[in-house]
This record gives structure tokens, sequence and C-alpha cells, in this order.
């Protein structure tokens, strides 16, 4: 799969739509995940979701301390205790802001193999695994913002978006 996927920005439809869990755990996969290694590190992302590449699909990948996780299917199973912290997307360039997240979680998610594993997490590496998981949930980095900077960052971000066409 040598194809390009331009990063999917927001108010791009897609990024709201349902996604559909996986069920083949094939070959193509496996590449699938390639290309989306390859498209986060390009675009120093420290994690990207299927739907950021139009992909509509229950799938995700982090890059933290040198360790890659693919997280197919993932489910948050518990969290305790709470953390602000200031995120970024790759689907909103340049905007960045404080987002309340759980300080320890439990997720369950498979691997490229289909097989079942669940991480425990805390500080950024939970925050990573809670931004993408809502990524494949429709919810997006703004949803966590203030009703006045989500209405900022919504403007600033169409504005783009009729320049750019
Ligand atoms: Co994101």
């Amino acid at each position: 799969m040598a194809k390009d996927y331009p990063i999917r920005t927001y108010p791009d439809p897609v990024l709201r739509k349902e996604t559909s869990e996986i069920t083949d755990f094939n070959e193509e996969l496996g590449s699938f995940v390639s290309e989306m290694q390859r498209l986060m590190f390009e675009n120093d992302g420290v994690g990207l979701a299927g739907p950021q590449i139009g992909f509509s699909l229950k799938i995700a990948i982090v890059y933290y301390e040198e360790r890659l996780y693919t997280l197919i299917n993932p489910v948050i199973i518990e969290s305790s205790g709470e953390e602000y912290g200031e995120e970024g997307c790759l689907s909103f360039p340049g905007i960045y802001g404080r987002v309340k997240r759980p300080e320890k979680i439990r997720i369950k998610a498979q691997d490229i193999n289909g097989t079942e594993s669940i991480f425990e997490a805390e500080g950024f590496l939970a925050r990573a695994f809670c931004h993408e998981t809502d990524h494949l949930n429709g919810i997006l980095l703004i949803d966590h913002f203030s009703p006045m900077k989500k209405n900022m960052v919504k403007r600033k971000m169409l504005k783009k978006s009729r320049e750019t066409q």
C-alpha cells in the first residue's frame, strides 16, 4: 500500500463518522499499519487514528518512549484520577489546549494478529491512548475545550479550510 493519504483536518466530516470494528487480521492490515506509522512519523505526531487518514476503522497507533503501540478495536476498561495537560492533534494543526484526562487507565486492544492484550498506562501515555480512542468515537480535541475556546478554534479552522479550497 504505497498510497499517500493526506491527513484529514477539521472540519472534514470523516473525523466525526462512526467507525467499524476490524475483524480481518490479514496481510493488508499489516501494510495499512506500516503506512499509518510512516504518516505519523512524517508528520511528527505521537499518535494517529484511522479516521485522520480517511478510514472509518477502529485502529490507532501511538509512539511513546521508543515504543510503538498498535491499538485495534481499543476499549478503555478502567480509569482513575484526573490530570490536566497540553494536547495537540494532527487534525488541528497549530492548535493546543489544556485537556482533562484520567491519570491512569487500563485499555484493552488487539494487535495486528488479532491477539488481545491489556495495557496499563498513566500520565502522558494514558493521555495519548485516550486521545486516540476518542478519535475512534468521533470525539475531537476541541470537544474537551471550554465552549468559548471551542468556538474560537472552530472559526479559525473553518476560515482556514475556506482559504485553502
Ligand atoms: Co488527534
